[in-house]
């Protein structure tokens, strides 16, 4: 038996409205079920043999969405939270609710972030036994040097029970401040900064700028965001399905 939802919520999701916009649309009239007008929004439909409507037009239900945000500083990556703005405040214009941040940057890293409501592919991503690629850019404190790029291919231990894996480590600038990527291949709890701070050095600005090979939009400003395009969700799905 396919998924079944209640008219408003389908409406909802699909971002006709909030759920009292669309139940007063409902409750007008304008939608209409497999050719019959219905009034009623706890009215249950499958969101693969019904057919929705609204003023005429057809209103496909698509189960799954993914979103590409560029986050800013100052954010948390929760879909709730009692003192901080959240990820998920951010999309304003989004109005289905069960979208959930992939993974976590800290409150104060930007960049890629993926928000999506498909748990899979989310759990995919994360696993750590297929090791999707992490990309950041991140200024230092201090000068970086080759040295530090050998320490992080071997294997850098942060205080963890097992180092990290080998890691690839690339010198933009090496300066009093330094510019560096950072390409890893897992996910710890503050792991960018604690490989820096291994080694006696500190991030002063850290933003992901590819996950999965998948990169940041240049053209997304800090808090800006864009669906993900077909290409961009089969590309995912392909890299998550190979191991
Ligand atoms: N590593 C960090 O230290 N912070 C992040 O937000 C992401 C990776």
């Amino acid at each position: 038996m396919g998924t079944k939802l209640r008219l408003d919520k389908y409406l909802s999701d699909m971002n006709i409205g909030t759920r009292s916009e669309v139940r007063s649309m409902i409750r007008k009239g304008r939608v209409f079920i497999n050719s019959l007008p219905c009034l009623k929004p706890e009215e249950k439909v499958s969101i693969d043999k019904d057919e929705v409507s609204l003023d005429g037009n057809i209103i496909e239900y698509e189960k799954y969405s993914y979103f590409m945000l560029n986050k800013p500083a100052g954010v948390v990556s929760a879909t709730e939270d009692k003192q901080d703005r959240t990820v998920l405040d951010l999309l304003e214009t989004v109005k289905r609710k069960d979208l959930f941040p992939v993974g976590r940057l800290d409150k104060d890293t930007e960049g890629l972030l993926l928000i999506t409501n498909d748990g899979d592919m989310a759990h995919r991503l994360l696993s750590p036994k297929r090791e999707v690629v992490k990309v950041y850019y991140a200024r230092i404190d201090g000068s970086v040097t080759e040295e530090d790029a050998a320490v992080f291919l071997a294997g850098v231990s942060i205080g963890d029970e097992k180092p990290c894996l080998p890691a690839k480590l690339e010198i933009l600038k090496s300066d009093d401040i330094s510019e560096i990527n950072l390409s890893i291949y897992e996910g710890r709890y503050h792991q960018v900064k604690r490989m820096f701070e291994a080694i006696g050095k500190r991030v002063i600005y850290l933003k992901r700028i590819s996950m999965g090979g998948l990169d940041l939009d240049n053209s997304l400003k800090p808090g800006e965001y864009r669906r993900l395009t077909i290409n961009e969700v089969n590309y995912l799905k392909d890299i998550t399905s190979l191991i």
